[in-house]
């Protein structure tokens, strides 16, 4: 079998942001321009650190946003809202934002602006329903590699924020390139990461997943360390981490967080990569010390391990699914079968050849695929309930045929 398909994680350049492209071609993309000149006294004004915005996914104490698909909630009053966003925000980053249960909007911002979000002629927006639903803002950095520091948020003159409770349960998925969505249309918010935890609906969730990442402790496609040192820290493998920490990035505070109940490991397929010679053995012994790190970290989580599709390849004439170090996760699976908290998620059969873009990353329908399959999964093995009652989970998937008889 040619190894054609073996996944290369190519680092994003950090430089400006580039153009979407869809199948070759330039996806029309029109994002409102939300930057104003500055806000003035007809605002109220937040600090970074008011007890009123949760922020989603890691975070560093200086409100710096790190991973894929970072974000923060909140409920405010009043006819509009605006964030300021700090020096050590990437430079035109892409963030999704949404008002209440409407769909996904763009803009790109910056660092040392404003942007205002909400105004009185938002989607949905309507003072009358003030008083039957909670006027909620959510924000999430669309790029892995970029990210946002909060300076403060700002709303109107007599309004105010107001404290949206943590939904009780969370996920959380560990992971590299395959988990933050890279080359998925809109990246972390296109991926099966983000399908899986939105997708639920009523749970919190954390994408702990960078490209290009080992599991394994060693240099991996520019990736200084693995996830097995990583995922205890704050802050990803990128450059504005090294730009800001060096090499000593700050720890995770495990114990200031809400624990995650269900953990999913994608981790191995940039072990497997001959340029990385992660042996077998190196790989299995530190997988069974990662789960048991894991465990450590969220006692009472059950954790997925994610068999590793690796591609697909062309064999006589038709297509076979790869694999990648199919005997150790079964291995590690099966060292803790009888504790009882660690599953094997089976992928053979999700994806087909097709589902898996040019630059051998699943295509979005290949993340929906997948992300509905672990939502399935995760129902009839842990009797979690679906809460999504409506309001969109994946961007720019709205396409259909109108045309009938042809
Ligand atoms: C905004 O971000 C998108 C996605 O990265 C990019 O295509 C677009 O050029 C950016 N626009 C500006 C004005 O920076
Ligand atoms: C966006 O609007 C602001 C304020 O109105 C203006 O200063 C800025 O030039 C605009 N940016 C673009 C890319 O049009
Ligand atoms: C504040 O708002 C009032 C009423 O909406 C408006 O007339 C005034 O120009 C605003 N002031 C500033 C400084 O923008
Ligand atoms: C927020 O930060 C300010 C300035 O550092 C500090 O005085 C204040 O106590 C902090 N507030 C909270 C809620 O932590
Ligand atoms: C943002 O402001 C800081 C502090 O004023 C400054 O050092 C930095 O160069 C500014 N960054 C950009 C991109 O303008
Ligand atoms: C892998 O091993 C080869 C041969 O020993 C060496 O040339 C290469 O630099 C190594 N690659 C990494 C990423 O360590
Ligand atoms: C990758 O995984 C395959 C399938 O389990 C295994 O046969 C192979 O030894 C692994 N190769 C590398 C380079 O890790
Ligand atoms: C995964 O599923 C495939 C297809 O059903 C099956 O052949 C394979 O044995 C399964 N692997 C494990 C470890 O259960």
């Amino acid at each position: 079998m040619g190894l054609s398909t073996l996944v290369k994680c190519i680092l994003a350049p950090v430089l400006a942001s580039a153009t979407i492209l869809q199948n070759g071609q330039v996806r029309d993309t029109v994002f409102a321009n939300t930057s104003i000149a500055s806000v003035n006294s007809n605002w109220t004004s937040y600090p970074p650190n008011t007890t009123e915005i949760s922020y989603k996914g890691r975070w560093d104490t200086q409100h710096i946003s790190w991973w894929s698909a970072p974000g923060l909630k909140l409920g405010f009053t009043g006819d509009k809202l605006a964030i300021s966003f700090g020096q050590h925000t990437s430079q035109g980053v892409l963030v999704t934002y949404r008002f209440a249960g409407q769909d996904w909007m763009f803009s790109n911002v910056t660092a040392n602006s404003t942007h205002q979000f909400v105004d009185a002629s938002t989607l949905g927006f309507d003072l009358t329903l003030q008083t039957q639903r909670p006027q909620t803002f959510e924000l999430r950095v669309t790029n892995y590699a970029y990210g946002v520091q909060i300076a403060g948020v700002h709303v109107a003159e007599h309004a105010r924020l107001v404290q949206i409770p943590n939904f009780g349960a969370k996920i959380e998925v560990i992971g590299d390139s395959l988990s933050a969505g890279q080359y998925a249309t809109y990246e972390g918010i296109s991926s099966y990461a983000w399908g899986l935890g939105a997708g639920l609906g009523n749970v919190e969730f954390d994408i702990t997943a960078y490209p290009g990442i080992c599991l394994v402790d060693q240099n991996c496609w520019g990736n200084a360390h693995g996830q097995v040192y990583q995922w205890l820290r704050t802050s990803d493998t990128s450059s504005r981490s090294v730009d800001i920490y060096g090499d000593s990035p700050p720890l995770w505070d495990f114990a200031a967080h809400q624990q995650s109940d269900i953990v999913v490991i994608n981790l191995g397929t940039n072990d497997n990569n001959t340029h990385n010679n992660v042996t077998n053995e190196k790989y299995l012994n530190t997988y069974i010390d990662f789960v048991a790190e894991v465990h450590g970290k969220y006692p009472h989580a059950q954790i997925i391990l994610i068999a590793l599709w690796n591609g697909f390849d062309q064999v006589g004439n038709t297509y076979q699914q790869g694999g990648a170090f199919v005997d150790e996760i079964k291995q590690v699976y099966a060292h803790y079968k009888h504790e009882g908290f660690v599953h094997y998620f089976n992928t053979t059969g999700i994806l087909q050849h097709n589902d898996i873009g040019p630059q051998y990353h699943p295509t979005d329908v290949g993340h929906v695929k997948l992300a509905s399959h672990l939502m399935q999964y995760i129902k009839l093995k842990f009797g979690w309930v679906f809460g999504a009652t409506g309001p969109e989970v994946q961007a720019d998937t709205l396409y259909w045929n109108d045309e009938a008889n042809y």
